[in-house]
């Protein structure tokens, strides 16, 4: 859920029991989900941050895209939503009905109803949603459910962060980079409706922790290991070269690293550049997956039919130390 170092003082609150609870905090799972039937769970979740692009149509659109991701990641369907608004009192309020506008029509797309929200004024611009999900109570895909053996399935490529870092400073502009908007504001819904009919055992979405953050967080609720092919992750090529030109990373780049360093072993084989990436925050990043072996090149193909672009980058192995690899 959360997306930087004050996530991990979120993380720490108290376990609660309740019966009818199928995730909550205790696994740093992407949303609380609760069972209201034997029929019905409810999903919750929420996300919102500054802006990450100036285009305020487009920021509205990635803004709804990632926090609806949070809910295909657990296998579920969006329903409704709600508008978390933060505005300064000098802006024009077009501004505001551009981002607003961006992500009804996302959520329009998705299917999604938009019921309300709530705005403050502030000094600088903030916007997302809370949603809330449907899934069948014995449907949801946690992240603790991987297993020795399972192929990790990633269905975006990687780099977005040091994207919108680098649009934001003025060195690049929107035009260079279409492939990576066009990625952020892709909805994950195709893949998480195929994942649920192939049948997977863990699934995630890539966000603010990055690649191997959110690896790291699947590998320790499930109770396994993983050992990433660097060579089969997808990279935005720009976004490999800006990570070299430049020493203004992401300062998330560094927090992650030193959060992750003692659990992640990147071995030699793996460039500077690419080692940056993998601990790059995404924003609506894609899903990682781990499927079975037997039904891995099913969902591979089904999603490519879907035009989702997926790649297996590694495997689930035996839990052991450090507890993520990389080739
Ligand atoms: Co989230
Ligand atoms: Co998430
Ligand atoms: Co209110």
């Amino acid at each position: 859920m959360g997306h930087d170092a004050l996530a991990q003082v979120l993380r720490q609150l108290p376990k609660v029991e309740d019966k009818n609870l199928i995730a909550g905090t205790e696994h740093a799972d992407d949303a609380g989900v609760y069972k209201l039937t034997e029929e019905l769970a409810v999903i919750n979740t929420l996300d919102f941050f500054p802006p990450i692009i100036d285009d305020p149509y487009t920021f509205g659109q990635i803004s709804a895209a990632n926090a609806l991701s949070d809910v295909y990641a657990m296998g579920g369907v969006p329903r409704l939503a709600m508008n978390i608004v933060a505005f300064p009192a000098s802006l024009d309020l077009s501004i505001l009905q551009e981002i607003i506008k961006g992500s009804t029509d996302k959520l329009k797309e998705a299917g999604v109803i938009l019921v309300g929200g709530h705005s403050i004024e502030d000094k600088e611009i903030k916007y997302g949603l809370s949603v809330t999900g449907l899934v069948h109570p014995q449907k949801v895909i946690t992240n603790a459910g991987a297993k020795p053996g399972d192929k990790l399935i990633l269905t975006k490529p990687i780099g977005v962060g040091v994207i919108t870092t680098a649009l934001k400073s003025g060195k690049i502009t929107s035009d260079d980079v279409q492939d990576a908007i066009e990625s952020m504001k892709a909805l994950n819904d195709k893949a998480s409706i195929i994942m649920q009919e192939v049948g997977v055992n863990a699934c995630t979405d890539i966000t603010g922790f990055g690649l191997l953050g959110h690896a790291m967080e699947m590998a320790e609720a499930s109770g396994v290991s993983m050992i990433f092919r660097v060579k089969d992750i997808p990279f935005f090529p720009i976004a490999l070269e800006l990570v070299k030109k430049s020493k203004n990373h992401p300062k998330t780049i560094k927090s992650n690293k030193e959060y992750l360093a003692a659990k992640v072993n990147v071995l030699d084989s793996v460039t500077p550049e690419q080692a940056n990436l993998l601990y790059d925050p995404q924003t609506s990043g894609g899903l990682l997956i781990s499927v079975p072996l037997e039904r891995s090149q099913k969902l591979l193909e089904r999603l490519s039919a879907a035009k989702v672009s997926a790649t297996i980058v590694g495997e689930v192995v035996e839990k052991r130390t450090p507890a993520i690899v990389v080739d």
